[in-house]
C-alpha cells in the first residue's frame, strides 16, 4: 500500500523539484525502462510488448489520421525563444488548479480501456499519477472502478462521463463518483457518433472481446503480455470487462451487428447530449465541471454560461473525427472568448515537456496527457507510467530554463515565435 507522508519529490536527477508531492515507497526497478529516455522510447518498448490489436486501439486516430499527425505538427511549428540573464537556478514548476495544487501543469487524460494495457492498468496508472503529484483521470469505460480508484491513496482524482441515453444510469454513475470523492468531472462532447477506425476491424479488436482468431493469434505470439495481463485476470476473476458499463443486452445496450462496424465499447452512448444536460449534472456534482473535446469559441462561452467551470479543447488524440482541427489553432480563440472567466486545459498530441510550455504560452492553463502514460503503463505498471510523466517534466522543467521562467506564471505569448 501506498504511504503518503512527507512532502517533498526527487526527479530523476535526484534534484527536489516541488513541494507538493508526497513521498511514495521506491518502485521495483526495469531493465527495459532503463533504455528509455524519452516518450518515443516507451511507445517503441510498448508496441514490443503489446499485441498488435491492443497497441493500435491505443496508438492510432481514426480514418486517414490527418488529425492524430496534426497534433504533433501544430506543436512542432510553434517555436521558442530564449530568455537569457534570469537566475533560473530554483524553478518551480508546480500550478495550483480548482484551488489544489499539482506538481506541475499537466493531468492524466481519461483513456478508456486502459486496463488491458496492464493487470489493473487504471489502479497502476492512478498511482503513478499521485506519485507525480497530478490528476488522474478515470474513464467512464474503464476496466477498474470507480471504488477501486477511490482506494488509490494520495493523489487527485477526476472522473469523465460520456453520457449515455439511458440519462438515470449516467447520473447514477456521476453520483456514485462524486460520493467516491472525485472531484472534477469532465464531461466529453465529442463522441456524439461512433468514429471510423478500420484497424480495430482488421485486428479483431473490440470490448467486450469477441474471441476471433486474428486476435488470438496476434495475442498467443505476446506470451509475457498474455500471461501478466489476460492471465492475471483470468486467475482473478475472468477476462477483463468494463466496470461501469450495464451488462450486456440490459439497459437497452446495442448489441454488434455484424455487418456493421465493431465499436470498442458497447454502443451505450448518447448522440442526444444537449446543454440541457449541463444543468441536470450541476444538481448532482458540486465540483468543477469542465466540457471536454470544445473547438467553437461559442460552445466555450456557451459551457461557461451554463455553469461549467471550464472547457478541453481537444480532438480526443486525433481518434474522432479526422481533419479536424488541432487544439493549438482554436486555442487564441478560445481564450479570447472565456479567458478569465473559465478554466482552458488542452489535449491532443503533447509528447514533450515544451509543448506543455506551447500549450501555456498561448493561454491554456494547463493540459491532459492521454497516450504517454498508457505508454509507460504499458511497458511496466506504475513504474512505467510514473517515468513517462518525469520525462514530460523535467523537460518541462528544463524548457522553463531555456525560456527564463522562475515560475510557471513567467509562461506567456513571448516564450514563444509564431512567425509573421
Ligand atoms: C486509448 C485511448 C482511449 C481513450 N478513451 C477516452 C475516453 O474514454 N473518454 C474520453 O473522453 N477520451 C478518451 N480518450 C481521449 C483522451 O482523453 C485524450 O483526449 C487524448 O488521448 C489526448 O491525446 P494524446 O493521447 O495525444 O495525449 C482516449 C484516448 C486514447 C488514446
Amino acid at each position: 500500500m501506498n504511504q503518503a507522508v512527507v512532502i517533498e519529490d526527487k526527479d530523476i536527477a535526484g534534484k527536489a523539484t516541488s513541494p507538493v508531492v508526497p513521498v511514495f515507497p521506491p518502485l521495483q526497478p526495469n531493465r527495459t525502462l532503463d533504455r528509455c529516455y524519452n516518450i518515443a522510447d516507451l511507445r517503441e518498448a510498448a508496441q514490443k510488448r503489446l499485441p498488435r490489436c491492443v497497441f493500435e486501439f491505443f496508438d492510432r486516430g481514426s480514418e486517414d489520421e490527418v488529425a492524430l499527425r496534426g497534433n504533433r505538427e501544430a506543436f512542432q511549428k510553434i517555436k521558442l525563444r530564449n530568455k537569457v540573464m534570469v537566475d533560473v537556478s530554483k524553478r518551480d514548476a508546480s500550478i495550483s488548479l480548482f484551488g489544489k495544487p499539482m506538481a506541475f501543469p499537466l493531468a492524466v487524460a481519461p483513456t478508456g480501456v486502459a486496463g488491458v494495457c496492464w493487470y489493473n492498468g487504471e489502479v497502476e496508472l492512478a498511482r503513478a499519477a499521485a506519485r507525480a503529484g497530478i490528476p488522474f483521470t478515470l474513464a467512464t469505460p474503464s476496466v477498474q472502478s470507480i471504488e477501486q480508484i477511490a482506494a488509490v491513496e494520495g493523489g487527485r482524482k477526476w472522473f469523465q462521463l460520456y453520457m449515455w441515453r439511458e440519462r438515470d444510469l449516467s447520473h447514477a454513475l456521476v453520483k456514485r463518483a462524486w460520493d467516491a470523492g472525485f472531484e472534477v468531472l469532465l464531461l466529453t462532447a465529442d463522441t456524439a457518433v461512433a468514429p471510423v477506425r478500420e484497424y480495430n476491424r482488421r485486428n479483431g479488436f473490440s470490448m467486450p472481446f469477441v474471441p476471433n482468431f486474428t486476435a488470438l493469434a496476434d495475442m498467443a505470439a505476446h506470451p509475457t503480455w498474455l500471461a501478466s495481463v489476460m492471465g492475471r485476470y483470468w486467475m482473478n476473476g475472468g477476462l477483463p470487462k468494463l466496470a461501469h458499463y450495464p451488462k450486456e443486452g440490459g439497459h437497452g445496450v446495442a448489441q454488434p451487428q455484424p455487418k456493421q462496424p465493431r465499436s470498442v465499447v458497447p454502443n451505450l452512448r448518447g448522440d442526444n447530449l444537449t446543454w440541457d444536460d449541463i444543468k441536470r449534472l450541476r444538481d448532482i456534482w458540486k465540483g468543477p465541471i469542465l466540457l471536454k473535446g470544445v473547438h467553437l469559441a461559442e460552445d466555450a462561452e456557451r459551457a461557461i454560461a451554463e455553469g461549467c467551470e471550464g472547457v478541453i479543447i481537444s480532438n480526443h488524440g486525433g481518434r474522432n473525427l479526422d481533419t479536424a482541427v488541432s487544439s493549438l489553432d482554436v486555442l487564441p480563440d478560445i481564450k479570447s472568448a472565456i479567458g478569465g472567466k473559465g478554466t482552458i486545459i488542452v489535449d491532443s498530441g503533447v509528447r514533450r515537456g515544451g509543448d506543455i510550455v506551447k500549450a501555456l504560452a498561448l493561454g491554456a492553463d494547463a493540459v491532459l496527457s492521454g497516450r504517454p502514460g498508457l505508454y509507460g503503463t504499458s511497458v511496466a505498471g506504475e513504474a512505467g507510467a510514473y517515468k513517462a510523466f518525469q520525462f514530460l517534466k523535467n523537460e518541462f522543467e528544463t524548457v522553463m530554463g531555456f525560456t527564463g521562467c522562475q515560475k510557471v506564471s513567467d509562461i506567456s505569448d513571448k516564450t514563444i515565435w509564431m512567425g509573421k
